[in-house]
């Protein structure tokens, strides 16, 4: 049963279904969740909430007879509330290694899924989609990808087929917010693309799963029905009344291209608006770097190279700034080395795309090279990137992640790609 009450009575075991706070200030990037460190309670009391909306099937009901006065005695006192506000609503603290910024990313994105999640379900249901729920998680990704970009960015790839309905949109979403910030977008054009960049295919959930996740060739009518994603996902955001424009735009138009070619509306070159031209490349290099039941995805490296070979459907002056945000060898590529060692790109070099840091996985003459971490920019040219390598099978090396800091849990490779998925796909 869903209860409002106020968050005087608020306690541990609890489990919130909604917050009501207009366009929320506090660090809750979660819609719903069970209220279970006393901590998350401090900070829902520095943040003037006044009333939470709790479901007593999930978690626990008020206390009977709770008055204010129990709960002074119970909970903190008003002081102490008062000392945690300002602190809150601070930034959250920077993780200060790189070992610490995957940790808190791989939080990040498990988090995320339930939010997408339950903002993509409401949709199906036909409920208007309020952009609160979406803003606290897009400024956290936002946050992540000011840090580093290849860090979340790297880790939404890792993603299970359980988790690869809604990692598309966090991944695009923080896609968006790392080309924007290349641009020199302020702020809250920034936060603007990122959240139209985790709205763009709500539009999916209009379309039976059945024919999305079809393994083997669309027909015409299925196709048609596909391409009718953006207008679907139009009208869902819609609803709401709430979104900003810009994520009505690259809802309607992040299948358009550059040419003319794309749909619904064929729009060509600057007709088509700058965040919709974005979304059009961080979708295509996220979906083209997906494994997917029918198709394996391609090492991100070989993205880079095949999508600039592309004619007409990309923005040329985006598409270097798009290199220029990922790396010409994004993190997580295989990369064939000039004296034949294989290894997988651990790092973005800040300022030289040719020279990341990466980690061996094979060194044919020298197997206790292997496992050797390096870093090509010193290397003063000995040992350069010849090319990049063909998409490896994850699971003959027994784990995805191979890119990560040592002491950051990397993942059973057979999950990712063992069964099909449902969600937005390649279209
Ligand atoms: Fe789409
Ligand atoms: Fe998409």
């Amino acid at each position: 049963m869903l209860k409002q009450i106020p968050v005087s009575k608020l306690r541990p075991g609890m489990y919130i279904h909604r917050i009501d706070a207009p366009w929320l200030d506090h660090p809750f990037w979660k819609k719903r969740f069970l209220l279970e460190k006393y901590t998350d309670l401090q900070t829902i009391r520095a943040n003037d909430i006044e009333t939470v909306w709790i479901n007593t099937e999930k978690g626990l009901d008020v206390l009977p007879d709770q008055d204010e006065s129990e709960q002074d005695s119970f909970w903190p006192a008003a002081s102490i509330a008062q000392s945690h506000r300002r602190a809150s609503r601070e930034q959250e603290p920077a993780p200060s290694t790189l070992e610490a910024e995957y940790r808190h990313a791989l939080e990040l994105c498990e988090e995320a899924q339930t939010t997408i999640k339950d903002i993509f379900l409401d949709a199906r249901e036909g409920l208007p989609i309020d952009p609160d729920d979406a803003r606290s998680l897009v400024s956290h990704i936002s946050q992540s990808v000011e840090r580093n970009p290849s860090v979340l960015i790297s880790l939404t790839r890792m993603r299970t087929a359980d988790e690869y309905t809604y990692m598309h949109s966090v991944a695009v979403c923080a896609l968006m917010a790392a080309l924007a910030r290349t641009l020199g977008l302020n702020e809250a054009e920034q936060r603007e693309a990122a959240t139209a960049g985790l709205l763009h295919d709500v539009g999916k959930m209009a379309i039976p799963i059945e024919i999305l996740n079809k393994p083997g060739r669309l027909t015409d009518d299925e196709f048609r029905l596909i391409m009718t994603h953006p207008d679907a996902g139009y009208v869902m955001l819609m609803r709401g009344g709430l979104v900003p424009n810009v994520a009505l735009d690259v809802c309607l138009h992040h299948h358009e291209k550059f040419d003319g070619s794309g749909y619904p509306h064929g729009l060509q070159g600057d007709g088509i608006s700058l965040q919709a031209r974005m979304g059009a490349l961080c979708d295509v290099y996220d979906a083209v770097t997906s494994d997917r039941p029918y198709k394996k995805g391609w090492n991100p490296a070989e993205a880079i190279h095949r999508m600039a070979q592309w004619t007409g459907h990309f923005d040329p002056m985006l598409l270097r700034a798009f290199v220029r945000t990922v790396g010409l060898y994004p993190v997580g590529s295989l990369v064939l080395l000039q004296d034949g060692e294989l290894a997988v790109v651990t790092e973005q070099h800040p300022h030289e795309l040719l020279l990341p840091k990466v980690r061996l996985l094979e060194a044919p003459g020298n197997q206790t090279r292997k496992g050797r971490l390096i870093d090509l920019s010193t290397q003063r040219g000995h040992n350069r990137i010849r090319s990049f390598a063909p998409q490896p099978d994850w699971e003959a090396y027994g784990a995805l992640g191979l890119w990560l800091p040592e002491g950051v849990e990397r993942r059973n490779a057979g999950a990712a790609t063992a069964q099909e998925s449902p969600g937005p796909g390649t279209l």
